[in-house]
């Protein structure tokens, strides 16, 4: 997200594979979004998500943030449900086999899947950087960032559809 100036206002939020939330409590204090559900398949990433989140707000977690299990290779939300998917470093964990491609595609149907058109997906990863970006290509998305620091590619990409913008 750094240095895109997407982050639409009042934005409903999905993170996908939240780890310890320490990014979570970033986006939230930053982007002050109307829902943030951030989520992970594994419950002792959820449990230190909730000691990080406690840390941070010690009278009360704001009530836009929400901490739920959740599977990227089978998302538990309707359809066309969030303005913005995140995913930091998680989408190679669709394979046990971080390098192995072959699931990726069913995590990114997902994610596409509960994405409104015109949203935007925010990650980072570390393998699988061109044909990632292929598959979003592939499915009308617009690049709107790509940044590359070390191994860690990241990008914004918005899903095509949605309002189209008004007069300038
Ligand atoms: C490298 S960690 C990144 C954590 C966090 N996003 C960050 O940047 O600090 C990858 C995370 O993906 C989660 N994960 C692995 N497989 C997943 C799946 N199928 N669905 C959702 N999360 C998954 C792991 O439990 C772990 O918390």
């Amino acid at each position: 997200m750094e240095g895109t100036g997407l982050f639409p206002a009042r934005a409903e939020c999905l993170e996908v594979g939240c780890g310890n939330a320490r990014l979570a409590v970033l986006v939230v204090d930053g982007f002050r979004p109307q829902r943030y559900v951030a989520t992970d398949v594994d419950a002792r990433q959820l449990s230190a998500a909730g000691h990080v989140v406690r840390q941070r707000y010690p009278e009360g977690r704001p009530a836009a943030l929400e901490l739920r299990p959740a599977d990227m290779l089978g998302l538990d939300f309707p359809d066309t449900s969030f303005d913005v998917v995140l995913a930091f470093v998680t989408i190679h964990h669709a394979s046990p086999r971080h390098e192995d491609f072959l699931p990726v595609p069913r995590a990114l149907s997902e994610i596409d899947r509960v994405l409104r058109p015109g949203g935007l997906l925010f990650y980072s990863e570390i393998f699988h950087h061109e044909r990632i970006r292929e598959w979003l290509a592939h499915r009308g998305y617009a690049l709107a960032s790509v940044q590359r620091r070390l191994r860690v590619e990241s990008v914004a990409a918005r899903k095509p559809g949605g309002p189209s913008p008004g007069p300038a």
